[in-house]
């Protein structure tokens, strides 16, 4: 019996309301991991640590032996290409990455695990830049690429724009300097900006959007009196372990509710409970609603999925905003990333809908670290007016620092006063879909199994074949001379300022990848082979690890990528235990 139907029965029965809250909530929770974040944290926990030796790590799918030599000789000629190009680069990445952690991070989670050894050892890449211009950085070896990466997205109308408003920032505000607690004038205007742009009464400023995104909903449970914020499955919004209570929070995330995102099971726990401060939204979730953001390093199949349709995300943010208005629910629309991207006025904007509480940040710092919080003069107030030593207290030593206000400043004047560009909205989301259409049908036309998918200027990458390899492309576009970021092919970000030629430099290099990585054999397949059987051997492989044993061998794993067990005496030839 579904949770639906049990829920129905409880009604009927005239369960206790506890009992019916508990599986309303339970219906509202997404079927995946990323649904069950305290689940996801124990199945975390039990996965084991293997790498692939050489031998297996080009045939993990149980490729034939000449397909493995393919994949061998590429992967050599990858690996020379890269290490000659960019020698001095690796060098200090190698020296630095031991004192630094986030380094470490990323460099292990670029791929999936079981292959990290090899590819950390070889496929060196560029994790020091020198400079930028135009929509191309330079790295430590003079070599330059053009960027993807978009520097999480603070990248918007391009480098040059972003040193201007530091520079010019910086100038306006040199004879005050770094003086905190008093603001420098520039603040004001700001404020004055920002309310005209979120439509809201007041402002705050931080230093990041996870600080802005903590004081929106330490702001929401003050004045509701509740405990939980309500966020959707797989959103992020920062780094803060309330709005991650899955894998990587050390703590359980017991004030948080994980609900699925467009589904009418969440209006139902909306409208029932009693306990909840806030809804906390990432519009549209960048094209993956119900899914965390994808990373090349979770690439273990090519069952990545990604879209979006803007008329029904719109009408269910507008159902949202109704039932959130209906009980006096707090709406926080999170749009440290997509606002200013989609539209000057962002999410609110694009999607039409309003909320009681905005998020910004990236890119409004014109280059600097910032986070802002807009939201009603009711929700924004840190004190009560009726019990005097009652404060909602939220201050930091370096919100708004003098040379933050004044390059946002710069940033808020040129988007309100540059025609150039304000004319960069003009049919963006035309312009980005006109060129990843015409991408996508290049490729198509020559039998690359690789399409992408975009919010207007976000990508990223879909793949159409089951395949173990599909995050080698990621290597392939960065010998193509593209900066990816760490998540490699999950995420593209384009700044508005790419003109027709420099996209049209980019789709080549990216078709180029893509069929030299062909060429190279890594997309060969068993026919037959599902996502599904991929999926269901790597289980395998895990638990035998887990059980003290060997990864499946060569023969084996071609069996189970095959999802049929081989016939006594078959040749297995990677198999060369
Ligand atoms: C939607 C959203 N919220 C919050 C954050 C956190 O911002 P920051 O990295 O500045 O703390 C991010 C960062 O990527 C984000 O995309």
């Amino acid at each position: 019996m579904d949770t639906y139907s049990l829920l129905l029965l409880a009604g009927a029965a005239g369960l206790a309301p506890a009992i019916r809250q508990r599986l309303e909530l339970s219906a509202a929770k997404h079927r995946s991991a990323a649904g069950h974040p305290r689940l996801a944290r124990r199945v975390a926990a039990l996965v084991p640590a293997y790498e692939y030796d050489e031998a297996a790590f080009f045939c993990a799918d149980g490729a034939p032996e000449a397909i493995s030599a393919q994949r061998r000789a590429g992967f050599e000629r990858l690996a020379g290409t890269l290490a000659a190009r960019h020698g001095s680069t690796a060098a200090l990445g190698a020296s630095a990455e031991g004192g630094l952690s986030d380094l470490q991070l990323v460099n292990r989670y670029r791929v999936p695990f079981q292959f990290r050894g090899l590819v950390r050892a070889r496929l060196k890449g560029a994790s020091f830049l020198t400079a930028s211009a135009g929509v191309q950085v330079t790295d430590l070896d003079g070599n330059t690429a053009y960027d993807v990466a978009g520097s999480y997205g603070v990248n918007l109308f391009g480098y040059d724009f972003y040193k201007e408003c530091i520079e010019r920032g910086v100038e306006r505000v040199r004879a005050l300097g770094p003086v905190l607690g008093a603001y420098h004038p520039v603040v004001a205007d700001n404020v004055a900006r920002l309310k005209q742009i979120s439509g809201l009464d007041e402002v705050s400023f931080h230093m990041s959007g996870t600080e802005a995104v903590m004081q929106a909903v330490r702001l929401a449970r003050y004045h509701t009196g509740r405990t939980h914020l309500v966020r959707f499955c797989g959103a992020y919004h920062g780094w803060w372990g309330e709005v991650q209570p899955g894998v990587g929070n050390p703590m359980p995330a017991e004030a948080t509710y994980t609900l699925k995102d467009m589904d009418e099971a969440s209006l139902r726990v909306l409208r029932r409970r009693r306990d909840i401060a806030c809804v906390l939204v990432n519009p549209l979730q960048v094209l993956h609603p119900n899914a965390a953001p994808p990373g090349d390093s979770a690439l273990i199949a090519s069952d990545r999925a990604a879209g979006f349709d803007r008329a029904a995300y719109g009408a269910w943010l507008k159902r949202l905003r109704d039932v959130c208005s209906e009980r006096g629910i707090p709406l926080i629309f999170d749009e440290v990333f997509v606002g200013f991207r989609l539209a000057p006025g962002g999410a609110q904007e694009y999607f039409g809908v309003r909320a009681d509480l905005v998020t910004y940040g990236k890119t409004l710092g014109g280059g600097l670290p910032v986070g802002v919080l807009c939201g009603k003069a009711a929700l924004m107030r840190r004190y009560s007016e009726e019990h005097p030593v009652d404060l909602c207290l939220a201050r930091g030593t370096f919100n708004a620092h003098p040379y933050v206000m004044a390059a946002m400043n710069e940033f808020l004047q040129a988007l309100d006063e540059r025609a150039p560009l304000r004319r960069l909205y003009d049919g963006l989301d035309e312009t980005w879909n006109r060129r990843a259409e015409a991408l996508n049908e290049r490729l198509q036309a020559v039998d690359l199994p690789v399409r992408v998918r975009n919010l207007s200027t976000i990508w990223t990458v879909c793949y159409l074949q089951p395949s173990r390899y599909n995050w080698m492309l990621q290597y392939y576009l960065r010998e193509a001379g593209l900066l990816l970021g760490w998540v490699g092919t999950g995420r593209f970000i384009f700044s508005l300022n790419y003109t027709e030629a420099e996209f049209a430099a980019v789709a080549e290099r990216i078709a180029a990848a893509a069929r030299a990585m062909q060429a190279d054999g890594w997309w060969w397949h068993r026919p037959g082979l599902t996502n599904r059987a991929i999926r269901r051997g790597v289980l395998k492989e895990m638990l035998r690890v887990s059980l003290g044993r060997a990864p499946l061998s060569a023969r084996e794993r071609a069996a189970t990528a095959a999802d049929v067990p081989l016939a006594a005496g078959t040749a297995a030839p990677c198999d060369r235990a």
